[in-house]
């Protein structure tokens, strides 16, 4: 009977691990002999708090334990000390403190866990795992003796191998002018950040419980940037600026254009963006109350132009065939290499990128999205400028880019404008009076809702922008004021004051005010190249993979979340599918950025997985002409939209009538993988 007193049952959860341990021994031996992964940053001094766990209260029949907190050793003066300063809730214990005094079921939460997963509520971010590349670890380093003349960085190196198993540790050469000094400001305790596990980046006095890094999605158009805690994982601010590289050409080929007519272009535009991040950087820093010389690590996504100039490499290369990339390679550089101000040991990593028109953009939404985790062909659209496309399964995964232009983005669109307060960004139009109803941005009513013109307050209707402009020209399709090959119907001018001549051809009126917003013929078209350009591509990549059709599309990016579906099918924008097995992925490009700024083995999975992606060059591929020139068709000149048929009613067209026929005029299909 005393026998079995002196060893106690302790079960871990929610792991369900468990073991038999003599009565005293610590709940943190316990843990780790039963490889329990328990955080710590202070190696067991009771400073951290990362090891609190918690105590299970009653009878646990599925593990045969009656649990509770008596079942520990008292509360320690360690703990005591800790719940002074810091929380600790009554049914919690620090682990590195507390021992076995009974048979106990102990949760894990899990910000105790050293690799844990965040759990995402918004709909942009997946759940990500943390396991960050840069640790902080807290050692009492030995004084300097008169007879032992080893340096202060050789005692702190001593004192990480020996507590915390980091041996042969690099030490970044920056934070040696400030090391002595640290180290007796503390009183010989400090905390070092160690990068990799290999090199000992930043110092500081005493104890440091936090540090945090910045993932940034910059794109042509804004740059998009998160804080983030790199213990936690948790995403602390967020936001986002113009690019200011716009000034130089909106589009990137005019970018490009700039730095090749003009000597130093280059520069510019690496000065101004890399500017921008850093005042970015800054705003997140000064609403969240952290410092900059917390931050320990920056990571990057943008696509091949964007991150040629955020690295400093000029990107003429990237606008002439064979379209070369100066590196595809994930890049590592000092993130004061690329004069952002944080902490000066700080690392910035920039993903890896995946052809010379698919970036590390890309590759982030690779990341993100894992299309290639699903049986199902899964087709994920990145639209913006360009185009950027995935089409993957576990078998295979391709990807290429297509040239769609700005007018996704509400640009070459007559009253276009950027999606901003005032745009038209929802239209319906009656098929029987031909009246338009339309909602804008800025105003919770529909134009014909009672009490619209109040609610707009000192907002005008001044535009359209990339997702109005998708329901406007769909919707006109759809009421028959445009045919399958995108004409304005001139005959309605009888029917409808909506519709009126322009020039030599016609126009809708969506918005008869000051200024009026119309569409025009061109408006249509720049619509039809834009959405042909992008399902050409899309067409080649299911003829190299071999399928007909894709089980289920993700729209990703800022248009891909704001543009309704439906629309984006009726136009031809996107292929064939069940609608239900459509869906916008969000910002997966900067949730890839933050999984990689999280996660070490992010980076090591998506640099395995670039790799293995077949690239598709659009604008070499002799069928790509072919197919743009019958996707101009509305919603296709050839595809059945048999899905789609399905749950929007459209009109009879060309598409309609050859339903029935095979696709591709009875062409037949290639072999999977053929040129
Ligand atoms: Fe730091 Fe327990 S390990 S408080």
């Amino acid at each position: 009977m005393t026998e079995k007193r002196s060893e106690v049952l302790v079960v871990f959860t929610p792991s369900g691990k468990r073991g038999r341990f003599p009565l005293g021994t610590p709940l943190i031996s316990a843990a780790r002999q039963l490889g329990v992964d328990i955080d710590s940053v202070c190696g067991g001094r009771g400073i951290c708090g990362r090891c609190k766990v918690q105590v299970g209260e009653g009878e646990f029949a599925k593990y045969g334990i009656r649990s509770n907190a008596g079942h520990l050793s008292p509360l320690s003066e360690p703990e005591q000390r800790f719940a002074e300063k810091h929380e600790l809730p009554a049914d919690c214990r620090l682990s590195c403190h507390t021992e076995l005094a009974g048979d106990v079921v102990i949760d894990v939460p899990a910000a105790s866990q050293v690799h844990h997963q965040v759990v995402r509520k918004d709909y942009q971010a997946r759940d990500v795992e943390v396991n960050p590349v840069v640790h902080l670890h807290y050692v009492e380093v030995e004084k300097p003796k008169l007879h032992e003349p080893d340096g202060d960085l050789q005692r702190l190196r001593e004192a990480l191998a020996e507590e915390w198993q980091l041996a042969d540790l690099e030490c970044d050469f920056q934070l040696m002018p400030g090391l002595q000094a640290s180290l007796r400001e503390g009183k010989w305790r400090v905390t070092a950040a160690v990068r990799d596990r290999r090199e000992i980046v930043a110092v500081w006095p005493g104890f440091k419980g936090a540090v945090y890094g910045v993932a940034t999605d910059v794109g042509s158009t804004t740059i998009a940037s998160h804080l983030c805690d790199l213990g936690s994982g948790e995403v602390l601010a967020s936001a986002g600026v113009m690019n200011p590289q716009i000034r130089f050409g909106e589009d990137l080929m005019s970018r490009v254009s700039y730095v090749m007519l003009n000597p130093g272009g280059d520069k510019e535009l690496t000065r101004v963006v890399r500017e921008a991040i850093g005042q970015l950087i800054q705003s997140l820093l000064d609403e969240s109350g952290v410092a900059a010389r917390d931050v320990l690590e920056l990571t990057f996504v943008g696509n091949p132009i964007m991150h040629h100039l955020l690295l400093g490499m000029s990107p003429e290369q990237l606008g002439i065939s064979p379209f070369a990339l100066a590196t595809d390679a994930a890049t590592t550089v000092r993130a004061s290499d690329l004069g952002i101000q944080v902490n000066p040991g700080a690392r910035a990593y920039v993903l890896p990128c995946i052809a010379g028109h698919v970036g590390a953009d890309t590759a982030g939404v690779l990341l993100a999205e894992e299309p290639d985790t699903y049986d199902a062909v899964s087709l994920v659209v990145d639209v913006g400028t360009n185009a950027e496309i995935l089409l993957a399964n576990r078998e295979r995964i391709l990807a290429a880019s297509s040239p769609t232009g700005p007018a996704f983005e509400g640009a070459q669109i007559s009253c276009g404008q950027r999606a901003a307060p005032g745009a038209i960004e929802r239209v319906r139009i009656d098929p029987d009076s031909l009246e338009p109803r339309f909602k804008v941005i800025g105003c919770d009513l529909w134009s014909d809702d009672p009490g619209f013109r109040d609610a707009l307050g000192p907002l005008e209707v001044s535009g359209i922008c990339g997702s109005g402009i998708i329901e406007a020209v769909a919707e006109m399709y759809l009421a028959g004021v445009i045919d399958t090959d995108g004409g304005i119907d001139g005959a309605l001018v009888e029917r409808s004051a909506r519709v009126v001549p322009e020039g030599r051809t016609y126009a809708y009126v969506l918005h008869d005010g000051d200024p009026p917003v119309h569409i025009v013929q061109n408006d249509v078209r720049a619509v039809q190249l834009a959405k042909a350009a992008l399902y050409a591509g899309v067409r080649l990549l299911t003829d190299r993979m071999g399928v007909q059709t894709v089980d289920r599309i993700r729209l990703a990016g800022a248009f891909g979340s704001h543009i309704d579906v439906k629309y984006a099918m009726v136009l031809g924008l996107i292929p064939d599918c069940d609608l239900s097995r459509v869906s916008a992925a969000g910002n997966a490009a900067g949730t890839g950025a933050v999984m990689a700024l999280v996660d070490r083995h992010a980076r090591a999975a998506i640099e395995a997985k670039v790799r293995e992606v077949e690239k598709v060059e659009t604008a070499v591929q002799a069928e790509f002409q072919d197919y743009f020139v019958l996707a101009i068709a509305i919603p296709h000149k050839t595809d059945p939209f048999a899905e789609l048929s399905k749950s929007v009613k459209l009109p009879r067209s060309a598409a309609c009538e050859r339903s029935e026929e095979p696709r591709g005029r009875g062409r037949r299909r290639r072999k999977p993988g053929a040129e």
